[in-house]
């Protein structure tokens, strides 16, 4: 709280006073010395305010001497301020990065569909999104922070400069080509490899505490080749996993048996394609195993065929790219699930992309 001016009421001023239990002078401009400063996201408005001050400085030094456009010269001149300095006056340089800052590499329909989702539920206040390709980012971080006032007013910056993701707590990796026609997503390990490669070393050294999450595909190779390169332990890297194609599979049961799907319990293990696991012995609903009741539930021999459901789940994700050129909106929210776990220490079990007997090798 900062905002103090001349032209408030004494009334609320005395208000925002009492709020801070702060002393405060008032008179004059600086009228508040302690009070704790909010960093604001940049806006278009700060950059008109910044071109008002440096014009300001600029055309008070046409014909002037050195001092010209100074505090000093203004005070001996009588010279107005402009309206950001008159309107706020810096008691401590802006905190650059929240505690629960994260990083979204790769600002296409992954990237962008995570950010939706953590920005929308308010998982993190402050996301820094980098991308190789300019215009897109900006046009991407543009739209952001124009909705940032419904948005709380989360902290968004966007560049191509990887500077900007310092000091992240996760650091998520939507970067790479996706499949297109014909690929499976074993297809993009080289050309996501490379990707890695050249961005991981500096990813790390601007975030040496962060947690990586991978989401690129394909996701458990690339999750392997990032912890690799990276040189963190197997504990900071991890990959999106199955924790989709749970969402997936427990939205079809519940389809099938018309409930709300979380209400049905059921987790897919192992790989993030055609080889992943359906744990059968394990779905229930309200702890009433299926397999209770259909002890061959999952096996060829079941008459109710309920593994052609699972086998559905393995064809959602290119049915999906197939309608709509690419899939992201279930994964950014299943991203943003985990997301959100890591920043509470929710203690949520999750299947996700690890070495597995990772504590022999760390
Ligand atoms: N794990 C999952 O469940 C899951 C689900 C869907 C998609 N994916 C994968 O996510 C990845 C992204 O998919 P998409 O649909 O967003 O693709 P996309 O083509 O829309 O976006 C990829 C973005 O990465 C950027 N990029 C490429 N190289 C870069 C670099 N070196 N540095 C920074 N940015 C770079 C591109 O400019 C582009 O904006 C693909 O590998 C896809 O297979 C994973």
């Amino acid at each position: 709280m900062i905002l103090f001016s001349r032209v408030l009421s004494t009334t609320i001023l005395s208000k925002c006073v009492l709020a801070c239990t702060v002393a405060c002078k008032i008179s004059g401009r600086n009228v508040c010395k302690k009070l704790p400063r909010r960093s604001l996201p940049p806006t278009i408005l700060s950059e008109v305010f910044a071109g008002v001050k440096t014009k300001t400085i600029a055309s008070a030094d046409f014909g002037q001497d050195a001092t010209a456009g100074s505090d000093l010269q203004r005070a001996a001149t009588f010279e107005p301020l402009c309206l950001k300095e008159e309107l706020l006056c810096k008691v401590q340089d802006p905190v650059r990065d929240c505690c629960h800052k994260i990083t979204i590499v790769g600002a296409g329909m992954v990237g962008v569909a995570i950010a939706n989702a953590v920005l929308f539920q308010r998982i993190s206040p402050h996301i820094a999104m980098v991308d190789a390709f300019p215009k897109k980012l900006e046009g991407e971080g543009m739209d952001y922070n124009h909705g940032s006032v419904y948005l709380g007013d989360p902290r968004i910056e966007y560049d191509t400069d990887f500077c900007i993701t310092s000091n992240s707590k996760v650091v998520i990796i939507a970067a790479g080509v996706r499949q297109v026609k014909g690929e499976t997503r074993l297809d993009l390990v080289q050309r996501n490899s490379e990707i890695l490669k050249n961005i991981i070393p500096t990813l790390v050294s601007y975030s040496p505490e962060a947690v990586f999450l991978l989401v690129a595909n394909p996701v458990d190779i690339l999750t392997w080749v990032t912890w690799k390169v990276s040189g963190l332990p197997v504990n900071r890297v991890i990959g999106s996993g199955t924790h989709l194609d749970s969402a997936r599979f427990r939205y079809m049961i519940a389809d099938r048996i018309g409930i709300a799907p979380t209400s049905v319990h059921a987790t897919i293990i192992g790989e993030h394609g055609d080889s992943q696991v359906p744990l059968w012995s394990g779905v229930n609903v309200a702890g009433v195993q299926f397999r209770d009741i259909l002890p061959n539930i999952g096996l060829e021999t079941d008459d109710e065929r309920w593994f052609d459901v699972h086998k559905q789940v393995i064809k959602l994700g290119p049915t999906v790219r197939c309608l709509k050129g690419y899939s992201n909106t279930a994964v950014g929210l299943s991203v943003a699930d985990i997301v959100q776990s890591i920043l509470t220490n929710s203690q949520r079990v999750i299947p996700i992309s690890t070495l597995v007997q990772a504590s022999r090798l760390d």
